[in-house]
């Protein structure tokens, strides 16, 4: 064998498979572990099924890949720990202790103690980096040099939350985090309101979301939101549900999240939802139908598919469950005059707001496989709801003056996209074609 060395990938205390490191070419491959295969264990992905031969490294970088942070936020962890952007294996090696999902990734020289569920208290370091002008463009992975990895360009940080104090996992421990928290961002103004505001409309709505506030410390806010991939079970641990993005599911490098860019587009994910074994896909189809209306009216157009995830849990009989997990990140980004406008995912042949027509509206209808008439119905409703319900959340911080004045520019933005969706909308729907026949 010329593999100098390997990561061992586990799920629980099991072996899924190890990736192999190429020598000099800074490439891997991956394969799973015989028993995990002889088992009949899930698949880690639905782009890399259970097989025996391993899986090179243009079929399983895609997966592996979206586990570690990009932009910003790698760039600043690569500068400090001397990392190289391209070199994921080294990032996996340095941060796999604990990935969005269940997945741990280690060296293959360390031992794991799988009964050691240590925290650190990072408390005094985390406000440290929050209220210290010199510490606030450096990200918190590096502040706490945690062995934590998730994906995302903004700076964050998974967290055990208890009585107001931030624990990591201690250095040979593989104890779990319960939340993930987000400073307010040095370069978009607000974005931890923005993003508070977003989520907790969302929720209102009764749309399915990962529970998220602002929590204020010695006077400076940070975003906070729960994990939905942790459950706290009835003695206390912590079980880690394994999850992956629509890019890792569809096999798309994170260079390719926007439809712009090649990546996956609206039809593509609802297929995907509905010829997969995907737990009731009525409802899954439904949620996914209005979180497009939902993010089209806040100004999100960085709703891409690493925006939206699957979740893997286990049902009664333990047999793997597959679900549309609860939505995050979600954030209008048109408030940002320098982002870009363009929809992350188009609106039939429509790549900005101000530019929806009729057709496009059909185009969508077909691709989310509605009725029109049903279609119609559903998204009058939903958006009158919108409407009455960013009233009431904006009350909730009506004491607090920063977030109010914000909260009044969402709500302009907002008001302008509905009359965006509904006019063409009912141009569809009550065209000459549309009208019942006397
Ligand atoms: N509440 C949550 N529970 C579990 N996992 C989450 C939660 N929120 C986010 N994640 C995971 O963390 C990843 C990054 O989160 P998020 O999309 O919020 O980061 P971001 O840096 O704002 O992203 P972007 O680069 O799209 O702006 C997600 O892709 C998802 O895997
Ligand atoms: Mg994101």
């Amino acid at each position: 064998m010329d593999y100098p060395e390997n990561l061992i990938v586990t799920w629980g205390k099991e072996t899924v498979g190890f990736l192999h490191q190429k020598p000099k070419q800074g490439s891997f491959t991956f394969q799973y572990d015989d028993n995990w295969l002889d088992n009949n264990f899930p698949p880690i992905s639905f782009s890399l099924p259970l097989r025996n031969e391993p899986y090179n490294w243009e079929d399983c970088i895609n997966f592996f890949q979206n586990l570690i942070p990009e932009g910003d936020s790698l760039n600043n962890i690569a500068t400090y720990k001397r990392l190289s952007t391209n070199n994921i294996y080294d990032f996996l090696r340095r941060y796999g202790k604990e990935c969005a999902g269940a997945l741990i990734i280690h060296d293959s020289n360390e031992e794991i103690d799988y009964t050691n569920h240590t925290y650190i208290d990072v408390t005094d370091q985390i406000l440290d980096a929050i209220s210290n002008p010199k510490k606030k463009d450096i990200n918190l992975l590096v502040l706490t040099n945690a062995r934590l990895s998730l994906a995302g360009a903004q700076n964050k940080l998974p967290v055990l939350f208890k009585k107001d104090k931030f624990y990591i996992p201690a250095k040979d421990s593989i104890a779990a985090t319960t939340h993930i928290i987000k400073p307010a961002s040095t370069r978009f103004k607000k974005l931890h309101i923005n993003e508070t505001f977003c989520m907790k409309l969302a929720e209102e709505l009764g749309l399915p979301v990962a529970k998220s506030d602002i929590l204020t410390i010695d006077k400076v806010d940070i975003y906070i939101t729960e994990r939905y991939d942790r459950k706290i079970m009835y003695d206390g641990t912590i079980q880690k549900l394994h999850q992956e993005d629509f890019c890792q599911a569809l096999g798309y490098p994170n260079s390719r999240k926007y439809e712009s860019s090649g990546g996956p587009g609206i039809k593509q994910c609802l297929d995907f939802i509905i010829n997969n074994d995907i737990s009731d896909q009525t409802t899954a189809k439904l949620n996914f139908s209005k979180l497009l209306i939902f993010n089209f009216i806040i100004g999100n157009c960085d709703a891409h598919a690493k925006n939206i995830s699957i979740l893997y849990d286990f049902d009664d009989k333990n047999i793997i469950n597959h679900s549309l997990a609860p939505f995050y990140d979600l954030v209008s980004t048109k408030i940002y005059k320098n982002l870009s406008r363009e929809l992350a995912m188009f609106i039939g042949k429509t790549k900005e707001h101000g530019l929806l027509s009729k057709e496009s509206i059909n185009i969508l209808i077909e691709d989310l496989q509605f009725e029109k008439k049903d279609f119609g119905e559903m998204a009058f409703s939903f958006i009158q709801n919108i409407q009455n319900s960013v009233r009431k959340i904006m009350k909730i911080y009506s004491s607090h003056d920063e977030i109010c004045k914000f909260q009044k520019v969402l709500y302009r933005i907002i008001n302008t996209n509905c009359k965006l969706f509904l006019n063409p909308l009912h141009k569809l729907l009550h065209s000459p074609k549309n009208r019942p026949r006397p």
